[in-house]
């Protein structure tokens, strides 16, 4: 059992509970609103998309989107929810996509899955994808921990959620070849998610 195979296994329940949170979350809809004007009419890539609601709120507020995620079962959901948006199984470690095709990336919560001794190599592939000047919004758990489940609303799951401080992540990024725009802090949102503190960067790809 791996992370794509654990993803497979709660899709129904993750779009049950989670589908709808965004009308819950004003500033992750703020952000999202700042990465669609900064992408300026170009593709946005939802990577890590889930059942595609980040890529469904850019969509509807006129974005050129696309979703990409590593579990099949996460995908059938996505298009079943979101006709009218492209979205495909990927690896965010190998993506099977041309050099510099994206505007902006949106990266909601699926950096969490990448172990910190392989974050350099995730960013490189984000990095790769993004033309040049285009801009990565990452989203992410503020803490030190890695948080492992067995068993994730009462399916069997073997999956790690890597929780990562701003300013490591930032140091990151900035190896990879990013700017860092912006970084971004808040407390949880009672009772409607995770009781973790969030961390949101503006990564902008330089040369
Ligand atoms: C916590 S969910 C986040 C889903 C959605 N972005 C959200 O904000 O609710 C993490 C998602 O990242 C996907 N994921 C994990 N590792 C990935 C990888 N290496 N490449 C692409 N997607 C990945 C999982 O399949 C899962 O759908």
């Amino acid at each position: 059992m791996n992370t794509r195979q654990s993803y497979d296994a709660v899709a129904d329940e993750y779009v049950r509970r989670i589908y709808d949170e965004l009308q819950h979350k004003p500033l992750d809809r703020q952000l999202l609103d700042r990465l669609d004007a900064v992408a300026n009419g170009g593709v946005i890539c939802d990577i890590g998309c889930g059942p595609g609601h980040v890529a469904r709120f850019l969509h509807e507020h006129g974005a050129n989107v696309c979703g990409i995620d590593l579990s099949d079962a996460m995908v059938v959901r996505a298009r079943q929810l979101n006709p009218g948006i492209e979205f495909r199984q990927g690896d965010m470690m190998a993506l099977d996509v041309a050099d510099g095709s994206f505007a902006g990336i949106a990266a909601f919560y699926s950096l969490i899955h990448i172990p910190k001794t392989q974050m350099i190599a995730a960013l490189k592939e984000l990095h790769r994808v993004l033309s040049p000047g285009g801009v990565l919004l990452a989203a992410f758990h503020l803490g030190t921990e890695t948080l492992h489940l067995d068993e994730w609303w009462e399916h069997k799951v073997s999956v790690d959620f890597h929780f990562f401080q701003v300013l490591e992540m930032q140091a990151w990024m900035k190896a990879t070849g990013f700017e860092i725009a912006d970084a971004i802090e808040r407390d949880p949102y009672p009772e409607i998610e995770h009781q973790s503190r969030r961390g949101y960067i503006f990564a902008r790809r330089v040369g």
